[in-house]
């Protein structure tokens, strides 16, 4: 008899993949294999994020789409979970407006799956496995079977949580508070992954600077990447996301000093001004950031800069939006991930009286993107004749013309497919920039690493 078959679509960042790759591993595990296309599936399995009030609307649409799947197949069993099932309001829309979702369980409900799955199957009624972080602080996910997505790039969760309450942020609300992973359990799987070939390790925390403050083991994140960095292998290793406020000059000089680390930093700006800085409690300010850029720069001449910056915040002024924009080119980011504020029930900015007209938000996001576009492209031009080391990733999602590769530092570089792919794939190259856009370069490879 065939295996019943398992689709996961995942909305949301990387933490968010992570765990449907642990989900997906732990289906396999109960005898499920994947399916290609969720048509196919036995199981559907939508992991939810609430960070925008876009990306709710794109996953309850998702969800929305399951309806008629339900209709011609009343065996399929579909589940919700992720940050947006941790919501209360959210969970009585899917209670009453989604009846066809047959089971739904929570963020920190995640190292039960299995439980959950058997649950689900022998009952007949629909289960709601979501539990507050007041009733169940989550665990730490140890152990579970895990169903990668890729053969040469790996995200490893390093914690969980969040204790920053920036106060726009529903994160802490949905994911409870900051838990590390054990050093030894993280450096046993990155030593297998790198043992099997993998060529690029992304850790991952909704911030990793506070790596380790719960463990008891004297380790953080400094330490833990020095002790990664001393495997053996050819891999690369990256990091996400950092909190300005503590991205400390000793993670800097272990960048700089490790030859394994990405020349690459993610360091989310949010604003440029001040004023603003302190109603989303980000606790540091323009100067501090422009210092920690500067020592970065000092010590890692060509490093990758990137941010994520949100316009509109409430009581955002002309003057501090023009701070955002004048930051933005005292810094010359790479790359900004920009965001149009979104107000997130039961957070302190939701409660401010002083919100932002859609219209004025649209206006300094189109503003912002015509500013990064101009710094992107002039950054990306610079590397024109510049040779980039890169894993090879294959048939580019964008032009199937071309195969693409992203950078060590994270750069995305399209160059023609090569005779002979087998020789390429998964592989680390050397690619010679010979054309560059805002958002893209082309290249040509002039070195395959076996
Ligand atoms: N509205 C808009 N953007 C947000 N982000 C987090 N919360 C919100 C919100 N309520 C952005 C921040 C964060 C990124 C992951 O998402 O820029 O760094
Ligand atoms: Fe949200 Fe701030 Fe925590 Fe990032 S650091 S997850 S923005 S609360």
């Amino acid at each position: 008899m065939s295996k019943p078959l398992i689709f996961v679509e995942t909305y949301g960042c990387q933490q968010n993949e992570a765990d449907s790759e642990k989900i997906l591993g732990t289906a396999i595990s109960k005898g499920y294999e994947k399916a290609e296309r969720k048509q196919d599936a036995d199981l559907i399995i939508i992991n939810t994020c609430a960070i925008r009030e876009h990306a709710e609307l794109r996953a309850l649409s998702g969800a929305g789409q399951l309806k008629h799947l339900k209709q011609a197949k009343p065996s399929l069993l579909i589940g919700m979970c992720g940050c947006m099932v941790q919501q209360e309001h959210r969970m009585e829309d899917i209670k009453k407006r989604y009846p066809y979702v047959d089971f739904v369980f929570g963020t920190n409900k995640l190292s039960s799956f299995a439980d959950i799955l058997d649950e689900v199957k022998a009952s007949e009624k629909r289960g709601f496995f979501v539990e507050s972080y007041q009733e169940n602080p989550g665990d730490i996910c140890e152990g579970m079977p895990v169903c990668r997505s890729s053969s040469s790039k790996a995200y490893v969760s390093v914690m969980y949580g969040c204790n920053n309450f920036c106060s726009y942020c529903v994160v802490p609300y949905v994911r409870g508070r900051e838990r590390s992973r054990k050093c030894a359990d993280v450096i046993n799987e990155v030593k297998t992954l790198t043992e099997n070939g993998y060529r690029e390790i992304t850790l991952l925390g909704q911030n990793v600077n506070s790596y380790g403050k719960d463990t008891g083991e004297g380790v953080n994140f400094s330490e833990l990447i020095r002790r990664l960095c001393a495997l053996d292998g050819d891999f690369v290793l990256k990091f996400m996301t950092s909190h300005p406020k503590d991205a400390s000059h000793e993670l800097i000089d272990v960048i700089a000093d490790n030859p394994k680390c990405a020349k690459q930093f993610h360091l989310p700006l949010q604003s440029g001004s001040n004023s603003i800085l302190k109603a989303m409690n980000r606790k540091y300010t323009r100067e501090k950031y422009l210092e920690t850029v500067e020592y970065m720069r000092y010590r890692i001449p060509d490093i990758v800069l990137t941010s994520d910056i949100i316009v509109g915040f409430p009581g955002e002024t002309d003057r501090d939006f023009e701070d955002t924009l004048d930051i933005m080119r005292t810094v010359g980011f790479d790359n900004v991930y920009s965001f149009i504020y979104s107000m997130r029930r039961g957070t302190p900015a939701a409660q401010m009286t002083n919100q932002i007209s859609d219209e004025i938000k649209k206006e300094r996001m189109s503003r912002l993107l015509e500013l990064q576009c101009e710094i992107s492209t002039q950054k990306n031009q610079a590397l024109v004749g510049k040779v980039l080391k890169g894993v090879i990733e294959g048939e580019s999602k964008s032009n199937p013309k071309k195969w693409s590769a992203h950078s060590t530092s994270g750069k995305l570089i399209h160059f023609d497919r090569p005779e002979n792919p087998d020789e390429y794939l998964g592989k680390f190259a050397d690619i010679r920039i010979t054309e560059a856009k805002a958002i893209m370069l082309y290249g040509e490879i002039e070195k395959i690493y076996n």
